[in-house]
């Protein structure tokens, strides 16, 4: 069972909503930036999705009704859902999570400059793996499964 999030955690994740909707396609987009120097990562995603805009807008989209509901998780309950089922559909596994941490906050930094303290990273950090830990949950239930039918 994962951790639940410090109240100071819930508090700066909230606060920052505003800012990271400025800026949220700026932040997702260095992100995905940082995250295709992977080719591998590179090639599970919609590059057609990427040109266009798509994907960093549904990315930023996500993280911001994330802070907004970061106290009232059960309003996420049909993303999340969204989320998984595309996940499963191209191949994102347990060991992916670590590399979008790795770029996503280091691109809130590069973005939001000296905004992005060590306390506001260090909370997204934790919310985000708070997230992830989620989706991660979710999605191995589902590999499992079909390994189960597979067999
Ligand atoms: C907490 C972490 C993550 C969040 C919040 C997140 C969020 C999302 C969202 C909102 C979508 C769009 C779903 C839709 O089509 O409606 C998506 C799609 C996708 N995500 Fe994630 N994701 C996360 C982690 C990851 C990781 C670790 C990977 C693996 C590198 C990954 C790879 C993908 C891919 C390949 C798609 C489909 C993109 C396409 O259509 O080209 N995601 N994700």
């Amino acid at each position: 069972m994962t951790k639940p999030l410090s109240a100071k955690t819930i508090f700066i994740v909230k606060s920052t909503g505003t800012a990271l909707q400025q800026h949220g396609v700026a932040i997702t987009t260095r992100m995905y930036e940082r995250l295709f120097e992977n080719e591998e990562v590179k090639a599970m995603f919609d590059q057609s999705a990427q040109a266009s805009g798509e994907q960093p807008k549904r990315l930023a989209g996500a993280i911001l009704g994330y802070a907004q509901n970061i106290d009232k998780l059960e309003n996420l309950s049909a993303p999340v859902a969204r989320m998984v089922a595309r996940h499963v559909e191209t191949g994102v596994k347990a060991e992916h999570y670590p590399l979008v941490a790795e770029a996503l906050l280091p691109a809130i930094r590069d973005v939001l400059g000296d905004a992005a303290t060590d306390e506001v990273l260090n909370a997204w950090g934790e919310a985000y793996w708070f997230l992830a830990d989620i989706l991660i949950g979710k999605e191995s239930e589902y590999y499992e499964e079909r390994e189960t039918e597979a067999a």
